[in-house]
């Protein structure tokens, strides 16, 4: 069977989906539910039935679109990504994975390829932790990692459920009807850019994905007392933002300290009360995103931090609050499948490296429903989650090939 690609296609429609933005290009934001997110989600469906995919949706908006194979007794193959976009993104980051996984699937009906397995289209409702302060709700929920329960109870920065949010939206149903039975797919296997230099500063086009890094977050919330700027002598304050500033070294340096080169922590929100210029900070949330490719590693750290949190409260005489939000376990990618990416790129002439996977995807938790495998390309200078993210027409091509091969190859049929 000849597979080919039809990468001007495909890089038209990624053109084309950048447009359904809440801000004028070159930027994409595209948070869940907006506008922005509903246009796009009906263009990707479109395109969807267009290839005869069967469509259907689940009560949070995960979307599903399966090319029927010919032995209905097996599990089919899933692939794909997720379309929303964090505030001043680029137009690359999942959607590879999405409009990627759709022309992989067109390559192999262009080239006449019969699958045994069905081969399902995923697009993920929310990869991005921007609406409701989680990475994955939707691959979350389909893991059953995050309940009903759980989902029910979330919300965004306004105070809107994600109940009333995705109801708005046009998704009904029960929440508890979204998780997955373990073994639903055979295998699952998402295409994306790797988000970072190293495929592009050893010449190579593909990423093998051996195991994906795991985050934890959490929410701090340190109380003080506030006051006048100027009337206040330095013994006496309890000052909620210099406690912060604090435990935020004491964050870097923990993780300098007891983790390894995979272990990194970032401080990325900070919101001071009241926030003026001559009143003492009497409030400050913060919030921690920390990894790690070792789960044990990284919950050691997370002691630590909580130890050093409590000394830093009594020190400065305020409140120091940590509201675990997520601890998620890491994912270690299925070695058939690894296998099978590898064959394809061997078949194809495709140079590539192992590596693993330092930003998380839905993979992680598709992990909790069926052997999980991922595949990177390149991108320009490693840079993400900008609006300059790029990857070129051929490199992603060459990624949508590789998928096509490798989906083939899992599917297993007549080709
Ligand atoms: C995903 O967007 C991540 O933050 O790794
Ligand atoms: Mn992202
Ligand atoms: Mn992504």
């Amino acid at each position: 069977m000849q597979i080919n690609i039809d990468q001007s296609r495909l890089q038209n429609e990624i053109d084309a989906l950048a447009g359904y933005s809440s801000e004028p290009s070159p930027v994409v934001t595209r948070v869940v539910y907006s506008h922005a997110d509903q246009d796009a989600r009906i263009y990707v469906k479109g395109l969807f039935a267009e290839a005869s995919l069967e469509v259907r949706e689940d009560p949070i908006g995960n979307t599903f679109a399966r090319w029927v194979g010919s032995d209905p007794e097996l599990a089919p193959v899933g692939t794909g990504s997720h379309i929303d976009a964090i505030p001043n993104a680029g137009k690359y980051d999942g959607t590879v994975g999405v409009l990627g996984g759709l022309e992989a699937i067109r390559a192999l009906q262009r080239g006449g390829f019969k699958p045994s397995r069905s081969v399902e289209l995923l697009l993920f409702t929310a990869e991005e932790p921007t609406r409701f302060g989680i990475g994955c709700p939707g691959s979350r929920m389909l893991s059953g990692i995050l309940t009903a329960e759980a989902a029910g109870k979330l919300r965004d920065a306004d105070g809107s459920s994600l109940n009333e949010l995705r109801t708005a939206a046009g998704f009904h149903g029960e929440l508890r009807d979204v998780a997955l039975t373990r073994g639903y797919y055979g295998y699952f296997v998402e295409l994306h850019i790797e988000q970072g230099p190293l495929l592009e500063r050893k010449g190579l086009s593909i990423g093998i994905v051996q195991g994906i890094a795991a985050p934890a977050g959490l929410n701090i919330l340190i109380e003080g007392e506030g006051g006048h700027a100027g009337t206040v002598l330095m013994p006496e304050r309890k000052d909620a933002f210099l406690a912060g500033a604090e435990l935020a070294l004491e964050i870097e340096g923990l993780t300098r300290k007891l983790g390894g080169t995979d272990t990194v922590a970032t401080v990325g929100k900070c919101d001071v009360f009241p926030g003026a210029v001559n009143s003492i900070p009497s409030r400050l949330k913060m919030s921690l995103d920390l990894r790690d490719t070792d789960g044990s590693r990284r919950d050691r750290v997370l002691e630590a931090i909580g130890v050093a949190a409590k000394e830093i409260a009594a020190r400065r005489k305020t409140k120091i609050s940590l509201e675990l939000l997520n601890a998620d376990a890491p994912a270690s990618c299925d070695a058939q499948i690894i296998e099978a990416v590898r064959a394809a790129c061997d078949a194809n002439g495709v140079r590539y490296r192992e590596m693993v996977s330092r930003a998380y995807h839905d993979s992680l938790f598709m992990h909790q429903v069926c052997p999980m495998g991922m595949i990177f390309i390149p991108c320009r200078g490693g840079v993400s989650h900008r609006p300059d993210e790029y990857s070129s027409p051929g490199q992603i091509a060459t990624g949508v090939l590789v998928l096509a091969e490798t989906l083939a190859r899992l599917a297993g049929g007549e080709r």
